[in-house]
């Protein structure tokens, strides 16, 4: 099931305003969204992942309020990576992962929990750092732990706020790779924030265009990449060109 916004607003100030917004981000897929600095890209995340109030309208996900539900039925369905404020303590990489099983352990990890930690740690490429404390990391490595512990949580709907951050070519290509999979053969639905468009445009089902507190294109990837549009959205002039494995936006 799908996540439904409607007429769904913040008002942070007078003149900084997001919304209202109303759209419908498919299950099942891979829907980037894109857009400038200050578009409003966090806060609409934020606020889908419950971590933000809505100043108005409803968003559900899978037909749960998400406003309204308890926090339990909502930490079993959905998980989100923030963009900021990823808490650096002295914490192993093998405990924060712990952390996201916390709403099915309740702080008590069964010999499935260590499963799904181990997993999401192998898939994340941390294995032999993962006795290692978070700040003992590179700003790549970090990143990339904080991923484990959304994946770890292995909820229906991930939410992820510019998780390329800091990682290399590899690391990044294998991060969507992992996030596509996760789509394809879990029936996953991710959301994810992403600057890098032909990252977007290679990635993902749907992309999702906000400029301005608005949304203001959700299309297929070949429907997005286009000149005009790209331009328009990212007031800077793009040219897209055909690559050897689909198109690829120019800016540079
Ligand atoms: N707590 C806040 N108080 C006031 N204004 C805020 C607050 N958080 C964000 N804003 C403003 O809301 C707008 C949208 O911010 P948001 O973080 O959602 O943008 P974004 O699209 O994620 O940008 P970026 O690509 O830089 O991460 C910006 O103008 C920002 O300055
Ligand atoms: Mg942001």
């Amino acid at each position: 099931m799908s996540i439904t916004l409607t007429g769904v607003a913040k008002d942070y100030a007078s003149d900084v305003k997001i919304g209202p917004i109303s759209t419908e981000i498919q299950a099942g897929g891979v829907t980037a969204l894109v857009g400038p600095n200050g578009a409003g890209k966090s806060t609409v995340l934020t606020m889908i992942g419950r971590l933000l109030d809505v100043d108005a309208g409803t968003i559900t996900v899978a037909g749960h309020d998400v406003v309204n539900s308890p926090s339990k039925t909502i930490a079993k369905i959905l998980s989100v990576l923030r963009q900021e404020n990823h808490f650096v303590t002295r914490l192993t990489v093998r405990q924060l992962v712990g952390f996201g099983r916390f709403p099915h352990s309740r702080g008590r990890l069964t010999i499935g929990d260590e499963r799904y930690i181990s997993e999401a740690i192998d898939f994340l490429d941390l294995t032999e750092l993962e006795n290692r404390y978070l700040d003992q990391l590179s700003g790549g490595q970090r990143q990339r732990a904080y991923v484990a512990m959304v994946l770890a949580q292995q909820t229906d709907y991930v939410l992820l706020d510019e998780p390329l951050n800091n990682l290399d070519m590899q690391h990044a290509v294998a991060m969507m790779k992992q996030l596509r999979r996760a789509a394809d053969e879990l029936g996953r639905t991710v959301v994810i924030v992403l600057h890098d468009i032909n990252f977007a445009a290679h990635y993902s089902d749907k992309i999702l265009a906000m400029k301005d507190g608005q949304i203001v294109q959700h299309g297929t990837p070949e429907q997005i990449m286009r000149d005009d549009v790209l331009t328009e959205i990212f007031n800077t002039d793009i040219q897209v060109i055909q690559g050897p494995n689909g198109p690829l936006a120019v800016y540079y």
